[in-house]
């Protein structure tokens, strides 16, 4: 059976700060496929950021939506994570189509929800969809979302594949109406609610699977043996061995 494809979570997040180009760089080495959280700045741009806050994550502070590239160009987003990274800077999704081009690397953009409306929702989207037209033909996509009402924003913008993200213990026997409203072919549920017998149900129905945030190489062995079609990891490296030989 061919093992699952192994995608970067947040790039690879256990060996380098996550969303930052270092840690796209090494998902591509180790797996060649990353997933990245993207939001919009006040001034448009699309940044790579999974918090609603800077301060996790940087040496800034406050609201994502309320900062432009220019207030958050400067912050440290690696140093939090270890001094051999300090100084590396946020990054943008045109960085990241930059270097996905410049290394092959395909890409899981989960789009995340605004909280400032419909018309943000809009120009997340827009914006979005105007840095995945510069993506190189060779390297893929998915395009992904908790809110599924995203999804038919985005197909209104291009012919991505798209995937409806269902948070822990969110997975309700609806997912299929779901899934068709949102316009999506590919579905991301969440490790602990994911069984033999759903992923068989799910891929017979014509969906491809791709499972969330699994660590422990027993998981992913039991995941392959199901045969979900991917796997998103903190741990590329880790995880590509373990299921080498499922
Ligand atoms: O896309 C999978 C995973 O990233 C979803 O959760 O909170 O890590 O963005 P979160
Ligand atoms: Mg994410």
């Amino acid at each position: 059976m061919k093992p699952p494809r192994v995608i970067g979570h947040r790039g690879a997040c256990a060996h380098a700060p996550e969303n930052t180009l270092a840690a796209f760089r090494l998902a591509a080495e180790m797996c060649g496929w990353a997933e990245l959280d993207v939001d919009l700045l006040a001034d448009g741009t699309v940044v790579v950021c999974h918090d609603r806050t800077l301060e996790r994550t940087t040496t800034g502070s406050g609201r994502v939506e309320e900062a432009t590239w220019d207030d958050v160009a400067g912050l440290d987003a690696g140093g939090w994570f270890d001094p051999r990274f300090a100084g590396e800077p946020l990054a943008r999704l045109s960085d990241v189509i930059d270097l996905a081009n410049e290394v092959g690397l395909s890409i899981n953009v989960e789009l995340k929800s605004p909280l400032g409306g419909a018309e943000i929702a809009r120009r997340l989207v827009a914006a979005t969809a105007a840095q995945l037209r510069r993506l190189d033909p060779g390297c893929d996509v998915i395009v992904s979302s908790f809110n599924h009402l995203m999804l038919p924003l985005m197909a209104a913008e291009g012919e991505w594949p798209l995937a409806c993200l269902f948070e822990a213990g969110q997975l309700g026997e609806d997912w299929r109406t779901r899934a068709e409203l949102a316009g999506a072919r590919i579905l991301h549920p969440c490790l602990p609610d994911v069984t033999a017998g759903l992923v068989t149900e799910m891929r017979a129905a014509g969906y491809r699977v791709n499972v969330w945030t699994v660590n422990d190489p027993e998981d992913a062995r039991a995941l392959a043996r199901m045969g979900v079609d991917g796997i998103i990891t903190n741990d590329p490296e880790a995880i590509r061995a373990a299921i080498a030989q499922v």
